[in-house]
């Protein structure tokens, strides 16, 4: 996620104000190699001395230990964590992106907090960004954060489909992916309910309503919400 991260900033130019580390050397060179103008160590006291803001983006039970490590150094440093479910007093901000920030893709979730907006800002250069509740935290993450997963679970089932159908995956997933894309544009464009475009693209005796009631009998829409909640519990 971190690297996905530095990826989508130096995209929007702020790769002369990144220093970035990593716990392998192997990890450093390769960013750098991806990401020219980053400065890049493995020393975290070191690379927090200079900072402004704080990026913690490691896994979630790396982080008391990391904050314990850089505890000097931060002061009253401005500390964001994007580690999935850990709280720590010290954390100015919690925030929830996903790996399309790399694209300046990213839904990334701010929990409301004092200078939230400046996390806001921050998250905003890789992509859309809202502030919300504590309470939206858990469910934001869901949607976004692992929604990404979902969506290509989605997309795969359709790839498959596809080649059951005759086309090569190649083919399919480009084909799969292309409808994906103008389903998005077009719901974007039009400010439309889902169900409403649907009706537009679902002709009486037709076919696609036949695709739709199979939908309907694998329970899809309730596989989905089922899916999104799982991780609530
Ligand atoms: N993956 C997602 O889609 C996603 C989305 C939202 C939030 N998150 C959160 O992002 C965090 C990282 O997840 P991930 O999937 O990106 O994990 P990851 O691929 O394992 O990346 C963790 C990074 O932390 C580095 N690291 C480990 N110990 C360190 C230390 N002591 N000091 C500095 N860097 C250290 C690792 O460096 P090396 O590579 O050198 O070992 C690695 O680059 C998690 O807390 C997760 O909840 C992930």
């Amino acid at each position: 996620m971190g690297g996905a991260l530095v990826k989508g900033w130096v995209k929007a130019g702020m790769a002369s104000s990144l220093t970035v580390t990593a716990h392998t050397q192997q990890t450093l060179d390769r960013l750098k190699e991806a990401c020219p103008g980053v400065t890049a160590m493995l020393n975290n006291g070191k690379a927090v001395q200079d900072a402004d803001i704080v990026v913690l983006a490691v896994k979630p039970w790396l982080v008391e230990q990391v904050i314990a490590e850089i505890k000097t150094e931060l002061k009253d440093k401005f500390l964001i964590s994007v580690a999935a479910g850990i709280r720590h007093e010290r954390i100015d901000v919690y925030a929830m992106p996903n790996i399309a920030a790399e694209f300046g893709e990213s839904m990334t979730f701010i929990e409301e907090a004092a200078k939230a907006e400046i996390a806001a800002e921050l998250f905003s250069k890789v992509g859309q960004c809202q502030i919300v509740p504590q309470r939206l935290m858990n469910a934001g993450m869901m949607m976004a954060g692992c929604g990404i997963a979902y969506v290509m679970r989605f997309l795969r089932a359709m790839m498959e489909g596809g080649v059951e159908m005759g086309f090569y995956p190649d083919e399919a997933k480009k084909i799969a992916m292309q409808t994906m894309q103008g389903a998005v544009t077009l719901l974007r464009e039009t400010g439309l309910h889902p169900e409403v475009a649907i009706d537009k693209v679902t002709t009486p005796g037709g076919i696609t309503i036949k695709g739709l009631n199979e939908l309907d009998n694998a329970a899809f829409n309730s596989a989905v919400v089922r899916c999104l909640k799982a991780g609530l519990k």
